[in-house]
């Protein structure tokens, strides 16, 4: 089993590179607009954004910066395949541009305009970030009809092209059920309101700090992709930034597409090829090891469960776990490029429920969350 991993370093708003009805999810999070860190960015794209700005007129800024990415909708619209998903992460921003404060509330100005491409809405999700900070007092503190309540949450839109994706044939379906999630997962991940993703803690060089509070946590993209495609699906990020959402798809099985305006970002995004096996491999030992976790306590508690993994040999709650198979990365090359290609083992590692090895069982006594720890610095 091998997947491949693109990055385009190039403006997503032309995506002729890739062709129509070839991508099977998109996963991104764009510059988010009337957020001043993306000011610049958005005035290279249209030069009409900088005078609006220096004019004070913030609803004309707020326009022309979403027109920037109704362009990337569109494209987005135009590779995915029919019956797929897109999952956009975004914040509302607020601001005051000259003496008028407000909200600016991006996530609804994209709904509408994914709507508007030929999208169809599904629930969304409402991710509360934990924050590193304690509430701020905004606007006038304790006094009434003045304040505001502070923003700690941002969307994750999902969104459909076309009618429900089909698995026809017995491999399709087979891979459908190596993909499933297990029980306990499910119950957290397809809840609307996540709480347990923190904002990023990611390190970059010093250069790119600006990116620090931008990028998505690895949690966030690799859920996501295990909610929304299968095993040998392509996904989609035309803005890649650091490079999570091609980590996560190396570390899902799924092949991936990266697409950044910046080249820059090459220096942040490099390292994750370099890092992503060993990390991987982490990080799926530990999703099974929660899984574990999760299955002692549950027969503790409550009766034996009837159902087996064919390939953990550890009980599992509905039948349809019993096929779930995590694939270990056995190594990663360049091909050319910036396009890279990840070899998996296609069988189970070598221990099971009942004979967990030496050491796992001092793994088991470590947390069982873990975030994206690609250290970007030392990797430079
Ligand atoms: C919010 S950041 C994405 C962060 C990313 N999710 C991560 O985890 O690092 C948005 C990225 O979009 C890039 N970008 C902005 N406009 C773009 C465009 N038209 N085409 C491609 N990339 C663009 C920016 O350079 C920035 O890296």
């Amino acid at each position: 089993m091998k997947t491949i991993h693109t990055l385009l370093f190039q403006d997503a708003r032309d995506l002729k590179e890739i062709p129509s009805e070839s991508v099977d999810l998109i996963v991104t999070s764009p510059p988010y607009p009337m957020i001043e860190m993306w000011d610049e960015m958005f005035s290279r794209q249209n030069p009409g954004i900088q005078k609006a700005l220096a004019c004070g007129d913030g609803k004309q800024v707020y326009a022309l910066m979403h027109e920037v990415l109704d362009a990337v909708w569109r494209e987005v619209f135009r590779v995915l395949k029919d019956g797929r998903f897109a999952c956009i992460n975004i914040g509302d921003a607020t601001r005051k541009v000259q003496d008028d404060f407000c909200l600016y509330p991006n996530h609804a100005r994209i709904l509408n305009s994914l709507l508007n491409i030929g999208f169809s809405a599904l629930p969304d999700i409402l991710w509360r970030k934990q924050a590193n900070t304690p509430n701020k007092f905004m606007g006038s503190g304790m006094l009434p009809a003045g304040a505001y309540v502070t923003l700690e949450h941002e969307y994750i839109l999902i969104v459909r092209k076309g009618s429900k994706r089909e698995f026809k044939t017995e491999d399709e379906k087979q891979n459908r059920r190596e993909s499933a999630l297990f029980w306990e997962e499910r119950n957290i991940w397809y809840s609307d309101v996540w709480t347990d993703i923190k904002g990023t803690g990611q390190r970059l060089p010093k250069a790119m700090s600006r990116l620090r509070s931008a990028a998505f946590p690895f949690d966030l993209a690799y859920r996501l992709i295990n909610m929304y495609s299968v095993k040998g699906d392509v996904i989609l990020d035309p803005f890649l930034g650091t490079g999570t959402t091609t980590a996560a798809a190396m570390t899902s099985g799924r092949n991936s597409i990266g697409v950044e305006i910046d080249e820059s970002f090459q220096h942040a995004i490099r390292p994750v090829a370099s890092h992503i096996v060993d990390f991987s491999n982490d990080y799926l030992q530990d999703r099974l090891l929660r899984h574990f976790g999760f299955i002692e306590n549950r027969i503790q508690t409550s009766k034996p469960l009837k159902y087996t993994n064919r390939h953990y040999g550890c009980p599992v709650v509905t039948s349809q776990e019993q096929f779930i198979l995590l694939n270990g990365l056995k190594d990663v090359h360049t091909r050319e490029n910036n396009i890279f290609e990840v070899v998996y083992s296609t069988k189970p590692q070598a221990w099971n429920f009942d004979q967990p090895p030496e050491t796992l069982v001092r793994k088991k006594e470590k947390s069982y969350t873990k975030s994206f720890q690609l250290n970007m610095v030392d990797a430079q």
